[in-house]
C-alpha cells in the first residue's frame, strides 16, 4: 500500500492506494467518528463491493445503505434527496458517517450530501473507478448536474479519507478505463511532462490493467492533484488549471445528454480542442499536438468533436462555465507541452476554427 496526505491543515486527510483495502478496518476505523454508518452506491457497484464493505464494518458499526440507479443522467437533486430519505429514516444523527463507494457519480453525489445533512457531516471516499480514483474523489468538489449545466450544484467538503483499493478496477469495462486515463493524461499536460513520456512508454500494461502500472499511474496522479488542491483548496487560481479540456467537454456532455459521452471522453476530445487552440495561438508545436493526440488515440479515447455541435452551440454552453468571470470567457490553454495556463488571451478567430463541428483536429 502507499499513502499520500492532502495537506489542508486541521482538514487533512490520507489517501491509501493499494490492493484489498476495502477488508481493512484499520484503515477505516479512526476516520468514522460515530457509530452509524451510512454507504452510498449505485445498482452495477453494490452486488460486486458492498458486501465485502458490510463485512468490514459490521461489527463495530450500525450500518446503513442507500444503492441509487447507475448513471450520469442520475448526478441529480433527486439522487441526493435519496439519500437524505435513508439518512432520516434512519434517524441518523450530525455524529454519523456516510461512505461513498462508487465511481466519480456516486462520490460526487454522496460528498454533496454529506456537507448539507444537518449543515455537514463526516465523509469518506471509497472510489471504485480509476477516473475516481485519480481525481474525482481527491480534493473536495462535490455536487449534481443541472440540465443548463454540468456540476452547476454543489459545495466544496472534504472527505476525512480517500481509500483507493485497486483490487475493484480489475472489474471496470475497458471504455470506463479509457475514461479514467484521460484524467491521468490531463496531469501530463498540465503540470508533470516526465508523466506524460512515461504514460507513452506504459500504453500496453496500463491497458492491460497491469497492478503495478495503473498503482504507479494512480499516485503520481493523487500527487499532483493533492499538490495541487493543497495550493488552492477553492480555485481561486492555479487548481483551475485541473479543468483543461472541461470547459470543451462539459458543453460536449451537456449538449449530448449526460451519459452519451463519458465524462473522461469529453475530457480527452476537450484537452486536444485546447491542444488545438494552444498551437493556434503559436504555444504548443505541432509535434507536441501530435504526441497527445497519438496518446489519447492510443487509448481508445474520441479526439473529434461530435459532428452535430456548431461553433455557436459550444460557445453557448461554454459560457456557462465556472471559469466564466463577468461573461468573459477563461480557458486553460498549455503555454508548453507539461505547462498549463488559465486565460482569455486567445483570439476569437482562433477560437472559432478550433470549434468547427466535427473537424479533425490536429493537422499537425
Ligand atoms: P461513474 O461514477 O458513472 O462510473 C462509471 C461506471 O462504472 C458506472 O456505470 C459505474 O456504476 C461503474 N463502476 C464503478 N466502479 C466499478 C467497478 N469497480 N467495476 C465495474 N463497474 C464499475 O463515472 P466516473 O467516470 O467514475 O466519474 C465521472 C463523474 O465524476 C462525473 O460526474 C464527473 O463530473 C465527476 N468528476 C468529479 C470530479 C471532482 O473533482 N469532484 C473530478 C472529475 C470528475
Ligand atoms: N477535477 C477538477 C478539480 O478537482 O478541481
Amino acid at each position: 500500500m502507499q499513502t499520500l496526505n492532502v495537506d489542508l491543515g486541521d482538514r487533512s486527510y490520507p489517501i491509501h492506494i493499494g490492493g484489498g483495502l476495502i477488508s481493512d478496518l484499520s484503515l477505516i476505523a479512526p476516520h468514522i467518528r460515530g457509530r452509524q454508518v451510512m454507504i452510498v452506491s449505485n445498482t452495477t457497484v453494490a452486488p460486486l463491493y458492498l458486501e465485502q464493505l458490510k463485512t468490514t464494518l459490521a461489527d463495530q458499526y450500525q450500518v446503513a445503505e442507500v444503492i441509487l440507479p447507475d448513471g450520469e443522467a442520475y448526478k441529480t437533486l433527486d439522487s441526493v434527496n435519496l439519500i437524505f430519505d435513508a439518512l432520516l429514516e434512519n434517524r441518523f444523527n450530525r455524529t454519523c458517517t456516510l461512505i461513498a463507494l462508487g465511481g466519480g457519480v456516486i462520490g460526487d453525489m454522496t460528498g454533496f450530501a454529506a456537507a448539507s445533512y444537518q449543515r455537514g457531516v463526516n465523509f469518506i471516499q471509497i472510489p471504485t473507478t480509476l477516473l475516481s480514483q485519480v481525481d474525482s474523489s481527491v480534493g473536495g468538489k462535490t455536487g449534481v448536474n443541472h440540465p443548463l449545466g454540468k456540476n452547476m450544484i454543489g459545495a466544496f467538503w472534504q472527505p476525512q479519507l480517500v481509500l483507493a483499493d485497486t483490487d475493484t478496477l480489475q472489474t471496470l469495462p475497458e471504455r470506463e478505463l479509457a475514461a479514467g486515463i484521460a484524467e491521468v493524461i490531463k496531469y501530463g499536460l498540465i503540470r508533470d511532462p516526465e508523466f506524460f513520456s512515461w504514460l507513452e512508454n506504459t500504453i500496453e500494461p496500463l491497458k492491460t490493467k497491469d497492478t503495478a502500472a495503473l498503482s504507479e499511474a494512480i499516485y503520481r496522479s493523487c500527487q499532483n492533484k493533492a499538490d495541487v488542491v493543497a495550493q488552492d483548496e477553492l480555485e481561486g487560481g492555479v487548481r483551475a488549471t485541473l479543468n483543461l479540456g472541461h470547459t470543451f467537454g462539459h458543453a460536449i456532455e451537456t449538449e449530448q445528454g449526460y451519459g452519451q459521452w463519458l465524462h473522461g471522453e469529453a475530457v480527452a476530445t476537450g484537452m486536444l480542442m485546447a491542444a488545438d487552440l494552444s498551437q493556434r495561438e503559436g504555444w504548443l508545436t505541432s509535434e507536441d499536438c501530435s504526441r497527445i493526440k497519438k496518446l489519447l488515440e492510443a487509448f481508445d479515447l474520441p479526439v473529434i468533436p461530435p459532428a452535430d455541435m456548431s461553433a455557436d452551440t459550444f460557445i453557448g454552453h461554454m459560457l456557462v462555465d465556472k471559469k466564466v468571470l463577468d461573461g468573459n470567457l477563461r480557458l486553460v490553454l498549455m503555454e508548453s507541452l507539461g505547462q498549463a495556463v488559465v486565460t482569455d488571451r486567445f483570439a476569437e478567430a482562433n477560437l472559432q476554427q478550433t470549434l468547427i463541428a466535427g473537424k479533425k483536429l490536429g493537422d499537425f
